[in-house]
């Protein structure tokens, strides 16, 4: 059975264990990984992002010197971005469905991967034409602090430990908010070993 929905805000829902068991995940992410190799992103200001990325899907983000985007093929090597299992996007449909937002097909996924050490600071995922669509976040391997700011970035964030096969939704009057992951702490998981993985499903276009 799975566990009920626990709103962390309103319009901002944590699935406890939705994605369980993450193994099958972690090895279509090695597929998606050899085809399209995770690499660490310049941000727009010339920083170099401490978690690593790549994408599968129609749509790619990526993060360069002329801003924020997505692209139809992976820029360091000119192909399409790999496929997006079908297990990807059913686990998606479903999540958004639980998460109160029926109708969702993600035609972006984007693959974070952290290392101890790796974070993601108070940022909002504003690169998406229709804003109606949620966002889905699914959490694999090591725990992590995810923090959900709201409306600003500014002030102090809700804290919410994610852990292996979690998933976040949201969207509607949430759509817009800041979040971002603290450093993640040193661990050894049995099924990424001392990586986090997160897939953050959006619909781009
Ligand atoms: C993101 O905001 O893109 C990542 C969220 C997470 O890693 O949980
Ligand atoms: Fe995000």
């Amino acid at each position: 059975m799975a566990a009920a929905p626990m709103t962390i805000a309103p319009e901002v829902t944590l699935l406890r264990g939705f994605a369980a068991p993450t193994r099958p995940i972690v090895l279509a992410i090695e597929v998606v990984a050899a085809l399209a190799p995770f690499r660490h992103l310049k941000t727009p200001g010339g920083g170099t992002m401490s978690v690593a990325m790549t994408n599968c899907g129609p749509w790619g983000w990526h993060s360069d010197a002329r801003g924020y985007r997505y692209t139809a093929s992976d820029p360091l090597s000119g192909e399409p971005w790999p496929p997006m299992p079908e297990s990807f996007r059913a686990l998606a449909r479903k999540a958004a469905m639980r998460g109160g937002f029926p109708g969702f097909e993600p035609d972006a996924c984007l693959v974070n991967r952290y290392v101890p050490g790796a974070q993601m600071g108070a940022h909002r995922d504003w690169d998406e034409l229709d804003k109606r669509f949620p966002i889905v976040s699914v959490s694999i391997g090591l725990p992590a602090l995810f923090l959900w700011y709201g409306a600003t970035r500014r002030g102090r964030p809700l804290v919410t430990r994610v852990e292996d096969g979690d998933v976040v939704v949201w969207g509607g009057s949430a759509r817009a908010g800041y979040h971002g992951v603290r450093k993640l702490a040193p661990g050894d998981h049995p099924v990424t070993g001392a990586l986090r993985y997160n897939l953050t499903f959006r619909r781009a276009k």
